[in-house]
């Protein structure tokens, strides 16, 4: 099987999604995000505030390379939203596996993380016009990333789920 890499928007389901649809098939779930946490020994929140945005970047490369070196293996990839917005990170996810886009509207991704302090991004007086300030200007590399977009509006877990499995299905017939 093909491996298969969820790209998103922060907060679009990504993680959650990808962790449980690995789980159905067995296979091992990976997050860019968890990886550099674990490798650092720092959260994201501390990585961007002594390190920059930039230094963040190069990370969520590195860590690309690494699991393509590891193809070997079957999983399930999950990556910060910022990754797809490097044209040499799209060239990395097409070949490390089958990219989802996991299309979520700015007024889901604001209810969901209105309250969250983990997005860095997101610490500021109007996450609201950032959100979708964010979006617009990243739902270009999104798209031209992605091999299937799949909208998660209105759509529940379960459902999710099973279109990722259809999309995956059909592209094994
Ligand atoms: C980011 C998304 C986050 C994390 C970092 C930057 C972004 O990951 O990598 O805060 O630039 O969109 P999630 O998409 O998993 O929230």
């Amino acid at each position: 099987m093909n491996n298969i890499v969820l790209i998103g928007f922060m907060g679009c389901g990504k993680s959650s999604v990808g962790l449980r649809y690995a789980q159905m098939q067995g296979i091992e779930f990976v997050d860019t995000d968890q990886l550099i946490v674990e490798k650092q020994g720092r959260s994201i929140n501390e990585i961007f505030a002594t390190d920059g945005e930039k230094v963040f970047r190069k990370m969520e490369t590195d860590c690309l390379k690494e699991l393509l070196a590891q193809k070997n293996k079957s999983f399930v990839l999950s990556v910060g939203g910022g990754v797809p917005i490097r044209e040499e990170n799209r060239k990395l996810l097409k070949q490390i596996g089958t990219v989802i886009f996991l299309k979520a509207s700015p007024n889901v991704i604001f209810r969901r993380l209105r309250n969250d302090k983990t997005r860095p991004l997101l610490q500021n007086e109007n996450p609201r016009g950032r959100i979708m300030d964010l979006m617009s200007s990243r739902k270009q590399f999104y798209e031209a990333a992605a091999d299937y977009v799949l909208d998660v509006d209105g759509k529940n877990f379960d459902e999710i789920l099973t279109e990722i499995g259809d999309i995956i299905k059909a592209e094994n017939n």
